[in-house]
């Protein structure tokens, strides 16, 4: 059966809001791609980490339905009021909080969220820009388009849930094999379910989920990390030991 997304012509706009874009459609039909396992997953609680024009979490509710509570932020105020009349628009609902990533959300949604969203500001950009007023929030991401990807991530570990799956929007400049290094370290597996070339941008929507083998491998890394450790503090020690 095919799925609703939200319609272009229903998403609510203003002059100081990120209007749905390449990055947004991709994130959109990475969700349409996995919706089959999305449906199986049976989500009980979903956010989006910077809502913009509402148009990604206005899609999510209309392919995961109304079953599952769903919650979305943005630094940007207007931008809540925009997802609102987007989500309105389409006969769905959400909770909408005007906030910094998910700051003030963390004690109340820690463990608890099955899916995460986040079409983050990936552009490179001098570090100054972060987290301007107002539209320029949409995109600066300081350096190697990272600051605000690094900050969401440790954010959506602490909200996912033990089943729970998040879907990013990278650059290639944002180096995205160093993310799911990264991610991995701390238990994910990920997949890149979309990668589309634009005229401007090389982009990649991945897929992490908790995954047990990733941890069976953070903790062979981690000892053999202890071991090189151990095996150098030796060698060092048998050398000093010759003096
Ligand atoms: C690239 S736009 C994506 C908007 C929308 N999700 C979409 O895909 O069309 C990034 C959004 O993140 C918001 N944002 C930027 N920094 C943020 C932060 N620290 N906390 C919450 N939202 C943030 C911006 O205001 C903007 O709406």
């Amino acid at each position: 059966m095919a799925s609703r997304i939200a319609q272009i012509r229903l998403v609510s706009s203003h002059p100081e809001v990120y209007e749905p874009c390449d990055d947004s459609f991709a994130l959109v039909d990475a969700l349409l791609a996995d919706r089959t396992n999305l449906l199986q997953h049976q989500p009980a609680l979903c956010l989006e980490l910077g809502c913009g024009s509402g148009y990604v979490i206005t899609s999510l509710a209309l392919i995961v339905g109304q079953e599952a509570q769903y919650i979305a932020t943005d630094i940007n105020p207007h931008a809540v009021k925009v997802t609102h009349e987007t989500l309105e628009a389409h006969g769905v609902h959400a909770e909408l909080i005007n906030t910094n990533i998910a700051s003030g959300l963390e004690k109340r949604l820690k463990g608890l969220v099955d899916v995460i969203v986040v079409n983050p500001p990936y552009v490179p950009t001098p570090e100054d820009e972060v987290g301007r007023e107002g539209i320029a929030s949409a995109w600066a991401g300081g350096e190697n388009g990272r600051t605000v990807i690094d900050k969401m991530l440790p954010v959506a570990d602490t909200l996912l849930s033990k089943k729970g799956w998040l879907y990013m929007v990278t650059l290639t400049e944002n180096n995205p094999s160093q993310i799911c290094l990264q991610m991995r370290e701390k238990g994910y597996a990920s997949r890149i379910l979309v990668q589309r070339l634009t005229e401007e941008e090389n982009l990649q929507i991945i897929k992490f989920w908790r995954d047990s083998d990733s941890q069976v491998v953070e903790k062979e890394t981690k000892q053999c990390q202890f071991l090189q450790r151990t095996w150098s503090l030796c060698s060092l020690s048998s050398i000093y030991s010759r003096f």
